[in-house]
């Protein structure tokens, strides 16, 4: 008897359990599968169940290739500081005791918004304390600090310390902290990517035009018409047909680069699984009242046909964003130069939009390497410059921002400084940083030992 009522118990188990492994990789509907709100970063993708769970019954290492095959390669070009490889070491083996840090599910657990901290960190604020609990002994700077300020802003982050190593403190300190005009303008100045061949045009675009005056007028200033692109050159469909509505695809015919990268930050990561694109009513900001329904797509900010970047750089996001620091950003410093490169008077190279942070122009996608005529040209063919369309590969920890942007006219110092302030961030960086963080002044006085 208690044999039969364990059979029809591992058989209920295994159907209710075959069921939910189906519904979780197969049913229309998984919104009463979701055993608790997802992240800030994924709660975009969260009924997209099998992008993390890509197999009904994995646990550990299938969600950590699925971790690791969208964050992997962000990590690997920041450096990770203390990366996976680090721990399989065995001399390492006892510091996995309490946390096993070659799983990221051990710091990144996901559905428990009770306990999560920024940046998806579901680990307690001072866990830097179970490795390295001994730092007061090395460095007597050190001794007083409390282990939760650890990775608080401009001094150490777990994985990205491309502006923090001691070295490049080193290297970098002193100097003003905004540099000459002259030199701010080097960080447009490198060209852009090569693009591949136009197709031959495939339609009489002058009867076009003659129909469409407003089109016309609009595409004729545009840098297409300029480089010689057609109306076929996005119109063209199926079986050479006109395809009314242009879309991803057809841009992506000559800008590549722009398209894979608008898929991998909150723009665009909908569309890359393919769910609906992403609108500001599904958004947790705060947004314009009247932008509700305006879906992410290569025309929300450029729009068609003016293609025009520059309008994008700064009217294009306020059409949508409405956050205390975006709206604060016209009456900034960097505002008014914006505002007066627009008005042409200053070189559009000298403007600081909300493009020059959040897209900002990258050498080969590297967020580390500075993109000034030397550094480029020291790389020579292999140089390819672009304006990345991931506007969160620099956004968090915002020391990401360093390197590629306020670095290009500003000290180190200053902008470790203005980034850890939140106050600036909340009025868009209106004003100096308030307090001072000492990581420079260590560093240079451990050096001069
Ligand atoms: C962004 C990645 C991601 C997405 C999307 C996601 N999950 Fe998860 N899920 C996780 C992680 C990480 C865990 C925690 C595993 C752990 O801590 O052991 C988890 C745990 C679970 C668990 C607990 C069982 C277990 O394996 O630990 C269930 C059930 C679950 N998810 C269901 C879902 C369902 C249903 C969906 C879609 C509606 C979904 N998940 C979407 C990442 C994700
Ligand atoms: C399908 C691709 C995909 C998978 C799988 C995925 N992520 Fe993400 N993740 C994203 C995107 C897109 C974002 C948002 C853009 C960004 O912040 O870079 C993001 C954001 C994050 C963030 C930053 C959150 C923030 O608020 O700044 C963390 C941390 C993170 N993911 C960790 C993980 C971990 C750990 C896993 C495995 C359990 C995982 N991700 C699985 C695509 C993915
Ligand atoms: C020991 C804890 C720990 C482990 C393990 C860990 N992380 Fe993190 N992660 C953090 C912390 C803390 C942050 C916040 C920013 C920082 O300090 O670098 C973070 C931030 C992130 C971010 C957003 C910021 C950035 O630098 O891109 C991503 C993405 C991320 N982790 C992915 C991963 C992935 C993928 C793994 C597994 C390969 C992983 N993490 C393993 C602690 C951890
Ligand atoms: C699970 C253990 C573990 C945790 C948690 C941990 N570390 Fe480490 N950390 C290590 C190991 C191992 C090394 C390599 C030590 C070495 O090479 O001497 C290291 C190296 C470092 C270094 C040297 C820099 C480098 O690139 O080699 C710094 C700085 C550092 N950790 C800071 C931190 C901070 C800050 C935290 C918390 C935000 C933290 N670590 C959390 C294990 C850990
Ligand atoms: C660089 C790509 C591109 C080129 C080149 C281009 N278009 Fe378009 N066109 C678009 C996109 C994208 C849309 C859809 C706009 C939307 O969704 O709001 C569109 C929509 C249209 C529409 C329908 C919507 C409207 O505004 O009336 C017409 C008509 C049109 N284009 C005509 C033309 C003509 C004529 C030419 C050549 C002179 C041309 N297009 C060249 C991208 C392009
Ligand atoms: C047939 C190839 C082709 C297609 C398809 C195409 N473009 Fe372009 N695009 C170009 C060329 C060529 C340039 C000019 C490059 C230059 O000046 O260096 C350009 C320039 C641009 C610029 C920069 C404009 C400026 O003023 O700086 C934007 C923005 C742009 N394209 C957006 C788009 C969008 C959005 C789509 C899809 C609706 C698209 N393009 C489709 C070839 C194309
Ligand atoms: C969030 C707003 C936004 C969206 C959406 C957007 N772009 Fe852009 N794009 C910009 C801005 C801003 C610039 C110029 C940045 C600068 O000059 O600093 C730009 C520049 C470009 C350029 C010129 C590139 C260069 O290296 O100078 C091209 C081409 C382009 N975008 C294509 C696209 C395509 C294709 C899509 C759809 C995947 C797209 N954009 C979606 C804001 C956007
Ligand atoms: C069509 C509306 C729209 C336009 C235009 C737009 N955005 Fe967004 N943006 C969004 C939505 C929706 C999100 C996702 C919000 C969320 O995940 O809660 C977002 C997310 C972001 C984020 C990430 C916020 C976070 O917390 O991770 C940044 C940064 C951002 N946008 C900057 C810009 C910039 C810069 C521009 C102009 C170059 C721009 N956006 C143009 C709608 C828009
Ligand atoms: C000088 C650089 C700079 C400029 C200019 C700038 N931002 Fe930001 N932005 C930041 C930093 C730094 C953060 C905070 C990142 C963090 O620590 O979370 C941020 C955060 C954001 C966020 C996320 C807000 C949130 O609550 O999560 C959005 C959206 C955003 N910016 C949009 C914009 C828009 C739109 C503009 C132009 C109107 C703009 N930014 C101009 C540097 C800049
Ligand atoms: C293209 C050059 C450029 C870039 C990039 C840039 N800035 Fe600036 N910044 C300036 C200039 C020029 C001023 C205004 C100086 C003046 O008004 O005299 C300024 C002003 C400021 C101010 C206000 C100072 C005051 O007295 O009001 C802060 C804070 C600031 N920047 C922080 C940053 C940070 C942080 C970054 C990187 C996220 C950054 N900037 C990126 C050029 C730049």
């Amino acid at each position: 008897m208690k044999k039969i009522v364990w059979g029809i118990w591992l058989l209920a188990t295994l159907v209710l359990a075959g069921y939910y492994g189906w519904l979780l990789l197969q049913a229309d509907d998984k919104s009463e599968l979701l055993i608790g709100e997802a992240t800030h970063g994924h709660f975009q993708i969260e009924l997209a169940c099998s992008s993390c769970h890509t197999q009904a019954f994995g646990g550990g290492e299938v969600l950590q290739d699925a971790c690791v095959s969208c964050h992997g390669d962000d990590l690997a070009m920041a450096h990770d500081s203390h990366p996976r490889k680090k721990f399989t070491d065995p001399r390492n083996a006892d510091l996995l005791k309490v946390l096993d840090a070659r799983q990221c599910i051990s710091c990144h657990t996901e559905h428990q918004n009770e306990r999560t901290h920024p940046m998806g960190v579901t680990v307690p604020e001072d866990y830097c304390f179970h490795c390295h609990e001994d730092i007061g002994e090395r460095r007597p700077s050190h001794v007083e600090l409390p282990f939760d300020s650890c990775a608080s802003a401009g001094c150490h982050n777990f994985h990205d310390n491309r502006a923090l190593y001691e070295d490049f403190l080193v290297a970098n300190s002193g100097g003003p902290w905004v540099k000459s005009v002259a030199q701010l303008a080097e960080r447009n100045a490198a060209s852009r990517a090569p693009l591949p061949d136009l197709p031959a045009p495939a339609f009489d675009d002058t009867a076009l035009m003659g129909k469409h005056p407003q089109v016309a007028a609009d595409f004729l200033a545009s840098s297409h018409a300029a480089a010689g692109v057609g109306c076929a050159g996005c119109h063209t469909g199926n079986n050479d047909q006109w395809l009314q509505k242009p879309e991803l695809n057809q841009c992506k015919t000559c800008h590549a680069g722009e398209v894979e990268t608008w898929l991998q930050g909150k723009h665009g990561m909908r569309l890359a699984q393919d769910l609906s694109a992403m609108s500001p009513s599904m958004g947790r900001l705060a947004f314009q009242a009247h932008a509700g329904d305006r879906h992410q797509g290569c025309t929300s900010c450029h729009g068609a046909h003016k293609f025009d970047a520059k309008t994008a750089a700064v009217g294009g996001c306020l059409e949508c964003h409405a956050d205390q620091h975006s709206l604060a950003f016209n009456d900034s410093p960097h505002g008014l130069l914006a505002q007066q490169a627009l008005n042409n008077q200053r070189p559009w190279s000298e403007a600081v939009t909300c493009a020059t942070c959040h897209m900002p122009r990258l050498v080969n996608g590297d967020t580390g390497i500075k993109v000034d005529k030397e550094s480029v040209s020291a790389l020579g063919e292999s140089a390819i410059v672009s304006v990345t369309h991931n506007q969160n590969l620099t956004l968090r920890p915002n020391e990401k921002m360093i390197r590629p942007v306020c670095m290009s006219c500003h000290s180190l110092e200053f902008s470790i400084d203005a980034l850890a302030d939140e106050s600036l961030i909340q009025n868009n960086f209106k004003g100096k940083p308030h307090q001072h963080i000492e990581s420079i002044d260590w560093a240079v006085k451990r050096e001069q030992r």
